[in-house]
């Protein structure tokens, strides 16, 4: 059985005080109302992450992680937040890839590949994004596309490494826009990946691995995807930052 995950990618949303009242809210509905093996992850802005680690110590439901991380392991990048840093405060994922990473801070194959060996030298585990553009799906490279995202920056990995990683299949055509992939678009994509990853590194490590859907979900289409048969749970965006809505897409496996 493969590990059934909701995570949450607040972006640059809430301050503090806002993010730490959302996340309890969202801790506490989990404790009463959550009895299944699925579990939620919350990436939040740094400045929420030591906070919300400490917050989570006595439930094994939810777990935090970071947005990005640099791809160095440490020196003069002013500005920026060292894997290394993340992992101390006790954050145990961080998101990378994401295609607003892609679009608007022109991070490219080769960089994600730099990012993702540094994440998984300190000890984090990868939710790595992938996804075709609306251009790139109507143009039929949608296959393309998505293969070369994880030829490049996940497939140099050992099968040991590999499979620490979670992966979220996110069409940027989806993302924000209220626009899904229906359930048969997001599986047939889901398919693929794992196809793709089984000719690689064998059935066994594509069967185990867990493959998100990210793009628009909510809690009234999280049912329908996430019955699919290659689809393990979600990247939610928007629905995240409702704590009901996030808890009632958490709620929607089988
Ligand atoms: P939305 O759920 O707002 O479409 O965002 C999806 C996403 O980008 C999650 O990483």
């Amino acid at each position: 059985m493969r590990t059934k995950i909701v995570a949450g990618n607040w972006k640059m949303n809430l301050d503090y005080f806002e993010g730490l009242n959302l996340f309890n809210e969202i801790v506490t509905l989990i404790k009463q109302e959550v009895t299944g093996k699925q579990e939620a992850i919350i990436c939040s802005p740094y400045i929420h992450l030591h906070a919300l680690a400490n917050l989570v110590i006595d439930t094994e439901k939810v777990s935090v992680g970071a947005q990005n991380a640099h791809h160095a392991e440490a020196g003069a990048f002013t500005g920026e937040i060292s894997a290394k840093m993340i992992h101390s405060v006790g954050a145990e994922y961080v998101i990378l890839g994401h295609s607003e990473r892609r679009q608007y801070f022109a991070e490219d194959g080769a960089l994600l590949t730099k990012k993702v060996d540094i994440a998984l030298a300190h000890h984090l585990t990868p939710i790595y994004c992938i996804g075709e553009t609306l251009k790139e799906r109507e143009s039929h490279k949608h296959f393309d596309v998505i293969k070369k995202q994880l030829v490049e920056s996940v497939f140099h990995l050992s099968a040991a490494d590999f499979s620490k990683l979670i992966l979220a299949y996110e069409p940027v055509w989806a993302i924000g826009t209220g626009v899904t992939a229906s359930a048969d678009q997001a599986q047939e994509i889901h398919a693929f990946i794992r196809k793709e990853i089984a000719a690689k590194y064998g059935k066994a490590v594509a069967d185990g691995i867990t493959i998100l859907y990210g793009g628009s979900c909510n809690p009234k289409n999280a049912h329908e995807l996430f019955a699919k048969h290659d689809i393990d749970g979600g990247l939610i965006g928007g629905a995240s930052l409702k704590a009901r809505d996030f808890v009632d897409i958490l709620k929607a496996f089988n």
